[in-house]
């Protein structure tokens, strides 16, 4: 994860313009933030704080510097601890670098200076980065070639800006399986490189991306210029294109956090979603359908895995990224692989993908970031509607992924988004309901999400934003699963949530809550308007009862605003959870 940004300029604004890009990449990971610049008497300065960029911005409040380059990251703590002296930029003899990825080998790397007379101040892998630069430095290469020469070493995933005291008008970056954007201000006064083009929303006109083993070399001479090289070192160019991501920022809009507003705006999302899909394919050539994701994007494949089967027939098999990726799939030329990301730059996802177009064979992204890497290495793209999602939760992009996946397969005409948007508005008109339920739950020592068919995916979808926003431990099922083994931990300190729409499975799953009302636990429906239950120990939900194939959606709603509402009883951080960050781009 982490995300990094630099600048070489002309302008004098370079403070401001790194903190704000910081801003735009905490998505990436709040564990720390810090920024380096070289000064009017070319000497290094750097400022490190733990936690948000926020308290990086009020540290550098008062500070007042001419100078023209800089670095900035803000950190997902991977190797040490969230303190301040693991926290990027990493110095060493003059050089200073930020990175995002991860350096496998860094132990080795590590001892061999050690041998060497260097001296460490961290615990972090990008610490040896810097070292590594400084000490090819200090054998008599310049800092180009000292760049050049330490990558080699280094095993992993790397994104690094560099730059060095004794050359303050040459900022390098290069970069290995970790993003990189390079981007030009429209008045070509400055040059950034950047994790993404949201860093440089505001600031960059033109954006280009290095490959893997690309550097990009930038100078301010007369004028700012940048040339690419690859791994040999050969010159080569990479096509510019325009950094069309908007550039307004985006706001609470009065809601009291961004996970709410964007729960909220879940019917919205499915109306604009189905407002502009356009299939980019045509599936009749494929026998089989892959879809591979993590995390919130895995379950929404695993819900279209139903409806795939269930209303069109064709084969469909749903892949976590991060197994599938190093497992020995049989892979065949008679299926699409669909990759589904909300960032589009999920590591894991990523290289899923990377090994089947390797394959020859047709991927299609389902991302919602646009030119993030998932939507520019796929063969085929659908981009969703969901618009910027600021919640490290995903919501409000599960609807659009769930939905695109569904006209990808099901004629639009078939599909009633009135009466889908209606129903959502419904639910989220009951949130006061929703928030007494909530409060009931809050205090449980776990939580068991349970549903058949398409409710299936919906009960993992509930129980992965509960335990992530919440941090009580809970686990997703199908209801008919609970008796092989998760129906002994029931007692009455559990809440089991039982997502009963009036479907083929309601029956069923109704009698699976019995068992557990059976046995002390204690349990929350979540059915249809209309549905005659009497169980007195228990408390309900009543969502609208729609088209089966589209009551996910209604679900989904609900179970969102439930884990949002036990998390805010329990004065948690519901934009920010502990331990998270939005674009997972480290493995
Ligand atoms: C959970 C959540 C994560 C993401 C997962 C994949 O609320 O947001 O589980 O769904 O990290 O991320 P993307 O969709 O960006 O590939």
């Amino acid at each position: 994860m982490c995300g990094i940004v630099s600048v070489l300029t002309f302008e004098k604004e370079i403070i401001e313009c790194l903190i704000s890009s910081l801003e735009r990449l905490e998505y990436r990971g709040y564990d720390s933030a810090g920024i380096a610049y070289i000064d009017e008497n070319s000497k290094i300065e750097r400022i490190r704080r733990v936690g948000k960029v926020a308290h990086l911005r009020q540290a550098v409040e008062k500070l007042n510097t001419n100078s023209h380059i800089g670095i900035g990251h803000t950190r997902w703590a991977t190797h040490g601890k969230a303190i301040e002296k693991n926290a990027h930029p990493h110095i060493a003899g003059g050089v200073a670098i930020v990175h995002n990825g991860i350096i496998e080998n860094f132990e080795q790397i590590k001892r061999e200076l050690l041998n060497e007379g260097e001296v460490f101040e961290s615990d972090s892998d990008s610490e040896v980065i810097a070292k590594l630069i400084s000490y090819h430095i200090k054998t008599g290469l310049s800092f180009t070639e000292a760049m050049k020469t330490s990558m080699p070493r280094l095993k992993g995933t790397y994104a690094i800006a560099a730059i060095y005291e004794k050359q303050p008008n040459v900022l390098i970056g290069t970069k290995k399986g970790s993003p990189m954007a390079v981007g030009l201000s429209s008045d070509g006064r400055s040059i950034f490189i950047a994790s993404d083009s949201v860093a440089l929303s505001s600031l960059a006109g033109q954006i280009t991306y290095l490959e893997d083993g690309d550097f990009v070399i930038c100078l301010k001479e007369e004028e700012i210029t940048y040339k690419i090289l690859d791994s040999s070192f050969s010159e080569v160019n990479r096509s510019l294109i325009l950094n069309n991501i908007a550039q307004n920022t985006v706001t609470k809009s009065g809601f009291a956090d961004f996970m709410l507003k964007e729960i909220f705006e879940e019917p919205n999302t499915a109306l604009e979603t189905f407002n502009n899909f356009g299939s980019p394919i045509d599936l009749s050539q494929y026998k089989n359908i892959s879809l591979i994701a993590c995390g919130t994007s895995y379950y929404a494949g695993v819900l279209a895995k139903y409806w795939i089967e269930d209303l069109v027939g064709i084969h469909t098999d749903v892949e976590i990224a991060s197994e599938f990726r190093y497992r020995n799939p049989v892979l065949s030329k008679s299926t699409l692989y669909i990759f589904i990301s909300q960032s589009g730059e999920t590591i894991d996802t990523l290289n899923a993908l990377r090994n089947v177009k390797a394959q020859g064979l047709d991927t299609l992204s389902i991302v919602n970031v646009e030119s993030s890497s998932i939507d520019r290495e796929a063969k085929y793209k659908i981009k969703t509607s969901a618009g910027p999602e600021i919640g490290v939760a995903s919501t409000k992009s599960f609807i659009a992924q769930a939905l695109s996946l569904l006209l990808l397969f099901v004629d639009k005409n078939k599909i009633d988004i009135k009466e889908i948007t209606h129903a959502m508005n419904e639910v989220i008109s009951q949130y006061e309901k929703i928030k007494n339920v909530a409060n009931k739950i809050k205090n449980s020592k776990s939580l068991l999400y349970i549903g058949r068919g398409t409710s299936y995916p919906i009960a993992l979808e509930g129980a992965l934003k509960a335990k992530e926003l919440s941090y009580i431990s809970a686990e997703g099922y199908p209801s008919g699963e609970i008796k092989h083994g998760p129906m002994a931990l029931v007692d009455e300190s559990i809440y089991s949530i039982i997502l009963a729409p009036q479907d083929k499975y309601f029956e069923k799953t109704i009698s699976n809550a019995q068992e557990i009302l059976a046995r002390n636990g204690r349990v929350l429906f979540i059915t249809n308007e209309g549905v005659q239950l009497n169980f007195g120990q228990a408390s309900y939900l009543y969502v609208p009862k729609i088209d089966p194939t589209a009551q996910p959606f209604v679900l989904t709603t609900a179970i969102h605003l439930l884990a949002y509402y036990i998390a805010k009883q329990k004065g948690l951080n519901v934009d920010q959870p502990r331990n998270l960050a939005k674009s997972v781009t480290v493995e």
